[in-house]
């Protein structure tokens, strides 16, 4: 896994924004469009905002990415300004102006919910598969909506959220209540088909979940552990989520000596 720790959570959001500029360019150069794999949550907002300054200064050509949405509540009606419809068009397609018919979301309302799951996953790979993930991770360990004890060979599921996720995402509700119960996910097994993988986290709330991730065992209690299985994992944080970490002079070594650029 390669950590990277920078000074604040505007260079997390200009390092991850480049990293996946960069995938997306090299699909450009090899006449193919790249398809971008993408969270909700507040972690990514900075990226995407940087993302969408890339393309408004023509630095970026996105025309043809395709992007898939890691999770979707159930319960909650498409257009509820807390959909995950609604935040990936809000935060991702509308800003950096992806065509709306390539930017898939996982179907929430659908009678038949494992079909659905499985029609995603299908989807998933018509695309040729997921170039880059971009993820965060939750206080608990999370990613996606797997979480502890979710397995790690998992596809696209319907799940049950836990109650600490249900009070951490209370803030985007008017109340805890509203805030639903059930979701569907892509699963870890899913996620870890997709050919990069990029975390992004800032924060002190996120630095035990940071340092299970990085330095704990592989474990489902910690399902973001996982990405310590995927050969091309970047974890971009700040100092905050970065505190807990006992090798950081060792990945600020590595940073300095890397091989490649
Ligand atoms: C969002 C998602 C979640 C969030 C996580 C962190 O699609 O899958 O795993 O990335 O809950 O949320 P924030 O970024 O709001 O702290």
């Amino acid at each position: 896994m390669e950590v990277v720790i920078v000074e604040s959570a505007d260079e997390v959001a200009r390092v991850a924004a480049g990293l996946i500029a960069r995938v997306i360019r090299s699909r450009k150069a090899a006449s193919g469009a790249a398809a971008i794999g993408v969270a909700t949550g507040s972690s990514p907002l900075g990226t995407y905002r940087e993302l969408a300054a890339l393309v408004d200064a023509g630095q970026l050509d996105v025309h043809g990415v395709s992007a898939f949405a890691l999770d979707e509540y159930v319960g909650i009606p498409t257009e509820h300004p807390e959909s995950y419809h609604t935040v990936i068009a809000r935060n991702v397609t509308e800003p950096l102006g992806l065509d709306p018919a390539l930017v898939h979301v996982p179907d929430g309302l659908a009678e038949d919910i494992d079909a659905a799951c499985e029609g995603y996953e299908r989807q998933i790979a018509a695309a040729g598969g997921v170039d880059i993930q971009l993820l965060g991770i939750g206080a608990n360990g999370h990613v996606g909506f797997n979480e502890p004890t979710s397995s790690l060979a998992s596809r696209t599921r319907l799940k049950t959220l836990a109650p600490r996720t249900r009070a951490d995402n209370a803030r985007f509700f008017d109340s805890p209540e509203q805030v639903p119960v059930h979701c569907v996910t892509q699963g870890i097994g899913t996620i870890l088909d997709a050919r990069h993988l990029l975390l992004v986290a800032q924060g002190e709330g996120k630095a035990d979940a940071v340092a299970q991730m990085i330095e704990g065992p592989v474990s489902s209690m910690c399902p973001a552990s996982a990405l310590q299985l995927h050969p091309e994992a970047t974890v971009v944080i700040d100092r905050a989520a970065a505190s807990k970490l006992r090798l950081t002079e060792f990945y600020e070594y590595v940073q300095q000596h890397t091989p490649r650029d």
